[in-house]
């Protein structure tokens, strides 16, 4: 049975299909099967982000690990009974499908909130939520006094996990491994990147997620979408030399990805 990965945040432009890449391909440099479900219908980043790099790879002849894209499946409306909702019925049988068939299904949500977006967050063995340095993006997870030091309390999206829990508790699932990473943080000293740390450790505790190290804010992830690649493809498409930025960005990767702490994966890359 595969273990599901789901990568959320109500706020676009979070990082999240940047992490799903990554941390799709990665594991697929692994050795692993993975499948990737993207369930952004309208943006397709993650969809067109692998799509790039089937292209790249039908151009070069390059063999870069890959992560299968597959689509939600089409369901016929007249067969949908009264109660039941055809998102739900898609997604489920989507997952039915790839379970035995693959080590990990990988699933990115959209910037928004929508019901296959909730109802994916009920089945994630592992949540990624990456989250931007910034108090907006904050204040999806929850609401914090005007210094930003105190928590007034769990925001929409922070809800909607909760409400995803209780799911799983009363279908006897074992409980999501919620983790936060913080991504395009700025590589200098800063009053605010402080503060947000302490904010985020503060509400880690309040409402049961861990923090894990994210990614500085660099050009690279920007550069790698057309060719489908990730930080970890850089040598094998002839870069003989990274710069150093590039190499701290692939060890912020290797250590998100040991935090993650996914069941039986020694990271070793
Ligand atoms: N660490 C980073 N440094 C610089 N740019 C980043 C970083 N992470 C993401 N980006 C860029 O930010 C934008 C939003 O990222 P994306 O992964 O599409 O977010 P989301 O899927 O949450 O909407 C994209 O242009 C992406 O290339
Ligand atoms: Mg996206």
């Amino acid at each position: 049975m595969a273990h599901i990965i789901v990568v959320g945040n109500e706020k676009g432009g979070a990082g999240k299909s940047t992490v799903s890449m990554h941390v799709a391909t990665t594991l697929g440099r692994m050795g692993y099967k993975v499948a990737g479900l993207d369930l952004d219908l309208r943006q397709r980043s993650l969809g067109r982000y692998l799509e790039n790099r089937l292209a790249f790879i039908a151009a070069t002849d390059l063999n870069l690990p890959m992560v299968a894209l597959h689509e939600l499946p089409e369901i016929n409306p007249d067969t949908v009974q009264p109660g039941e909702n055809i998102y739900d019925l898609r997604l489920s049988e989507a997952i039915s499908e790839l379970e035995p068939e693959y080590d990990f299904i990988l699933i990115d949500c959209p910037g928004s909130h929508t019901r296959l977006s909730q109802v994916a967050h009920s089945l994630a063995d592992t949540l990624i939520t990456p989250l931007n340095d910034s108090f907006v993006d904050f204040d999806l997870l929850a609401h914090t006094d005007e210094h930003g030091e105190k928590i007034k309390g769990p925001s929409v999206y922070s809800e909607m996990v909760w409400n995803a829990r209780q799911l799983r508790a009363q279908a006897g699932l074992p409980p999501i491994d919620w983790i936060v990473i913080r991504n395009r943080v700025g590589t200098q000293r800063m009053v605010n990147k402080e503060k947000m740390e302490r904010a985020i450790k503060m509400l880690s505790k309040r409402i049961g997620f861990r923090v894990a190290p994210g990614f500085s804010e660099r050009v690279i992830f920007r550069e790698l979408f057309p060719r489908g690649l990730t930080l970890l493809d850089l040598k094998d498409v002839g870069v003989k030399q990274l710069n150093i930025s590039n190499i701290a960005a692939r060890q912020e990767l290797r250590d998100m990805m040991k935090a993650l702490e996914l069941p039986d994966v020694d990271i070793d890359i």
